[in-house]
């Protein structure tokens, strides 16, 4: 049986496009790759790919990740400039190379060895990201985080995205970050988180998602545990989480997801099931104001 979650409802595309492979009978790897393609390409996504939301210098840096299951080998680039798909660099590298990680100019350059398209960085800002970054406090920081099963028991995961609006340059989130933003180990399980890379990094999310799941939980409880105890571990140390949200899925494709807000929601595919759209209710209800922009050096322009 084949299985596909990813995060927000723009991954109803994604799942539409994830599903026709796995229905094929494609592997789980390709098929999270296929999922985030047309994510990456849609200029009406603010987070992702073309026309996600720009950094401080008023780029489009943008962040992926892909990891296999199988081999638990894993590629990412971070800070990419005028790739419309970083993901298939991200790719390259887990193929190709015996890194784990290319930044910036690196993961360009390397992208262009590789063969990759080239877009050029002027060609993947709309004038809406142009908008947003003008304002600069615009919200958002939603990646898409695609989790695949495939019928010979496969798991795969992947993620893309252009971070927070008007982040510092430089800056790198979760999404390309093993273990935080990703992870997967089939026969056991694969997670992928979104929210604030920052908090979600510090909670190290996906990894211990996946090792609950491995000590028995079931993929709903391993999600909404590492939900719920990342938000109250930020608290007791004296944080105030930002949105924290994450899917997973175990290693017979049973699916998990939970946030820390209101709104989340995850799309899904799976034989028997049409792609949809499934809307997550909290496991706790995340007060206030999003912390993301308070005190840091870099917003007051
Ligand atoms: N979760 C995406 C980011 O913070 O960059």
């Amino acid at each position: 049986m084949y299985s596909f979650i990813a995060t927000w409802p723009f991954a109803l595309q994604a799942a539409q496009a994830a599903g026709t492979v796995l229905a094929a009978g494609g592997r789980a790897l390709d098929a999270v790759i296929a999922g985030i393609h047309p994510v990456e390409s849609d200029p009406a996504v603010e987070s992702v790919g073309k026309g996600g939301f720009l950094n401080e210098n008023g780029e489009l840096a943008l962040d992926a990740a892909v990891m296999d299951g199988d081999t638990l080998k894993t590629g990412a680039v971070c800070a990419v400039r005028g790739f419309e798909h970083p993901v298939d660099i991200a790719r390259a590298v887990m193929e190709h190379t015996r890194h784990n990680i290319l930044v910036g100019a690196g993961a360009e350059e390397f992208a262009r060895r590789m063969g990759i398209p080239e877009a050029g960085m002027e060609a993947l800002i709309t004038p809406a990201a142009r908008e947003a970054w003008q304002q600069v406090k615009t919200r958002g920081h939603d990646t898409i985080g695609a989790i695949a099963l495939d019928e010979n028991g496969s798991l795969a995961v992947a993620t893309s995205t252009s971070g927070a609006n008007g982040r510092i340059s430089g800056r790198v989130g979760d999404s390309p970050i093993i273990g935080s933003g990703f992870y997967a180990e089939t026969g056991v399980g694969a997670a992928a988180a979104t929210g604030l890379g920052e908090d979600i990094m510090r909670t190290c999310c996906s990894f211990r998602c996946v090792d609950l799941m491995r000590a028995g939980l079931s993929a709903q409880a391993a999600a909404e545990t590492v939900v719920r105890t990342a938000h109250e571990a930020i608290v007791r140390h004296g944080g105030r989480p930002d949105c924290i949200a994450l899917v997973c899925m175990d290693a017979a494709g049973n699916t998990g997801a939970a946030a820390n807000h209101k709104g989340f929601a995850f799309a899904r595919a799976a034989q028997g099931l049409a792609p949809q759209v499934i809307e997550v209710t909290p496991v706790l209800d995340k007060d206030g104001e999003n912390t993301f922009f308070d005190g840091v050096a870099g917003y007051e322009r």
